[in-house]
């Protein structure tokens, strides 16, 4: 995953348009940046690791002259992260070069292959390999931008999007699993990887379909498909609003994120976008598969819970990336819930494709409407939370819980109620958890700088979000953290447990409650610190943060803040950036 721009119009110089768009895109890969511009028939690349506004100041790269242009942030899978490895890769005679997002398979035959014609490679990257396919099929068709594009997809095996400039200012994309999108303005045309790449200019937008692919030459663009064959595709209105992709007065997207829960909490269960008909796919299964990764993947573990035990219905929750191996005993009539916020997690579309071709239903919860995930489900809801810049999910977690009580409250029409003014006490109540900030943040820099471990402990619907608040530590933090289910920590786990160890024990007063009040003193006794959550204090514990009283089926989305709040300040008191932890991307459209 990473995020590719290409610009080509009258706007202005294309570099500052291409740095602005990668600063809006760059939750989706940090690892280095790089344009390259069209300047007097010379093609112009500058390139280096580091965040944006870091390699922008070191090598200015909004100055580099040229009026069309291509732009990369990495998110690296092959090759070290080093300057030569940044993208845009230049051919050989420096007359193209491409910007590459997603894996090329068969790159090493390819490389090889291209080597023994003659062609020098100067990264370790997969993606350069396209750079060097072009030269040769432009040599070949001679300079036929269109023959030589269509020659070099056929060459290519993998999920890719890439987006390449020629010596003739001609700017070419072409999309195979990997999204890419033109933003069609009077002024300008952008090939994008996200419309937060040219959403500043235009909310025309075009969604380039699998295969397709797009050659834009002045103010005109055609689109063909890797025959050949011209084709056409709609054109959409996005309607993100830009300004709610800016901090605000908040230090962090993270932080902001997690404060603007309050509002985008109900956002979800007033869209009505399709809903009776996504319910009426699940009244009509026999079987229920729930499927999402990571964060998602917590949200379908609650899902699951939540159908048994309020609408009395059975489903069986995977791991996107391991949902494929089960394909072979998807049974006839299964309805698969794919959970994703992006639309674009490679593992769920993959995953979603073995289970169609098994003729299951598709029926999605997605944050992004116009995303794969949506496009290829036979019915999706949306989070509508607005888009969310930290790589960490934290808003659209709770949206996607808020989704999941819709559902399952429209299933059972009986236990879980969602009527106007319990939703208006528990946002009163989500403010008054938000209002912890101050205490949280004490809490955390009262800890110990060094710690090694924390363990959550929850049992019953509190375990999914003990999963989600250790993978919120894992990732903002660097620390180890593991969710437990409570009662497991006997079978195994409790060995872990030592006076270095600092436990927070989801605990609110419920059928839960008592069993998890032994575990922590089971814990206690081995000398570890405890942080209570509840809604009832108890000795056993050493810190305590003080859940409101709501229906017991609704804590998960209290108890998850003071989880998200811990991890933002671990970050902090560790000095990390919570906006873009190391390694990872917001969107992982690799499998
Ligand atoms: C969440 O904090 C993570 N960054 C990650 O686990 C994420 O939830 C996962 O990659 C799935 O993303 P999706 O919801 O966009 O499919
Ligand atoms: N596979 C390419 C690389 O490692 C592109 C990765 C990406 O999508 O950022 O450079």
């Amino acid at each position: 995953m990473c995020s590719i721009i290409g610009y080509s119009g009258k706007l202005n110089l294309a570099a500052p348009l291409l740095v602005d768009s990668l600063k809006k895109m760059e939750y989706r890969g940090y690892d280095s940046v790089g344009i390259a511009t069209l300047n007097n028939g010379n093609i112009m690349v500058s390139k280096g690791v580091g965040k944006v506004a870091e390699v922008d100041k070191e090598l200015n790269l909004n100055r580099l002259p040229g009026q069309i242009g291509i732009g990369h942030t990495r998110w690296a899978t092959h090759g070290g992260v080093n300057d030569k490895n940044a993208h845009p890769h230049y051919s050989c005679t420096s007359n193209i070069a491409v910007v590459h997002n997603g894996i090329i398979e068969n790159y090493h035959e390819l490389k090889t292959e291209l080597a023994n014609e003659g062609h020098i490679f100067k990264s370790q990257t997969d993606s350069e390999v396209i750079a060097h396919l072009l030269e040769k099929y432009s040599r070949i068709s001679n300079n036929d931008i269109k023959k030589t594009m269509i020659e070099t997809c056929k060459n290519l095996k993998g999920s890719f999007a890439f987006v390449a400039v020629f010596d003739n200012g001609i700017i070419s994309g072409a999309r195979f699993d990997e999204p890419l999108i033109i933003g069609i303005s009077s002024q300008a045309l952008f090939l994008s990887s996200d419309v937060l790449g040219f959403l500043k200019h235009t909310d025309k937008s075009i969604f380039l379909d699998n295969g397709d692919i797009v050659i834009l030459e002045n103010d005109n663009y055609t689109i063909f498909d890797d025959s050949g064959n011209v084709v056409q595709r709609p054109l959409t209105q996005v309607a993100w609003e830009l300004g709610s992709s800016e901090k605000g007065k908040f230090a962090h997207y993270t932080l902001k994120e997690i404060h603007e829960q309050t509002s985008t909490l109900l956002k979800p269960l007033n869209d009505s976008n399709d809903f009776a008909t996504f319910c009426e796919y699940l009244q009509r299964a026999s079987n229920i598969y729930i499927t999402g990764s990571g964060t998602s993947y917590n949200s379908g573990l609650l899902g699951k819970l939540l159908l048994s035990k309020y609408a009395r219905k059975k489903s069986e929750v995977y791991m996107s990336s391991e949902f494929q191996y089960f394909s072979d005993t998807i049974e006839p009539n299964s309805v698969v819930i794919a959970i994703s916020q992006s639309g674009e997690t490679a593992d769920v579309l993959h995953s979603v494709k073995k289970a169609k071709e098994t003729g299951a239903k598709i029926v999605s919860i997605v944050n992004i409407p116009t995303s794969s995930l949506a496009r290829m489900s036979d019915s999706y809801v949306t989070l509508n939370c607005g888009p969310e810049i930290g790589v960490a999910a934290t808003k659209s977690f709770m949206s996607q819980l808020m989704i999941l009580y819709k559902i399952v409250s429209t299933l059972s029409n009986q236990y879980v109620s969602l009527e106007g003014s319990e939703l208006k006490n528990l946002q009163n109540l989500i403010s008054k958890v938000l209002g912890l900030d101050d205490k949280i943040r004490n809490l955390i820099n009262s800890l110990d700088s060094n710690i090694k471990d924390i363990y959550i402990l929850g049992r019953s619907i509190h375990y999914p979000i003990a999963l989600e608040g250790s993978l919120k530590i894992k990732e903002l933090a660097y620390i180890h953290a593991e969710g437990i289910a409570a009662g497991e920590l006997k079978h195994g786990p409790l060995a872990l447990i030592d006076q270095e160890s600092v436990v927070i024990v989801i605990n609110p007063v419920d059928e839960t409650h008592l069993d998890v009040i032994s575990s922590a003193n089971e814990i206690k006794s081995r000398g570890a610190y405890i942080i209570g959550l509840s809604n009832l204090r108890n000795e056993v514990y050493d810190a305590f943060i003080e859940l409101p009283k709501v229906a017991d089926y609704l804590y998960p989305v209290i108890e998850i803040i003071p989880l998200q709040l811990m991890s933002y300040y671990l970050a902090i008191k560790k000095q990390v950036d919570p906006d873009y932890p190391r390694n990872l991307a917001k969107s992982v459209t690799v499998k």
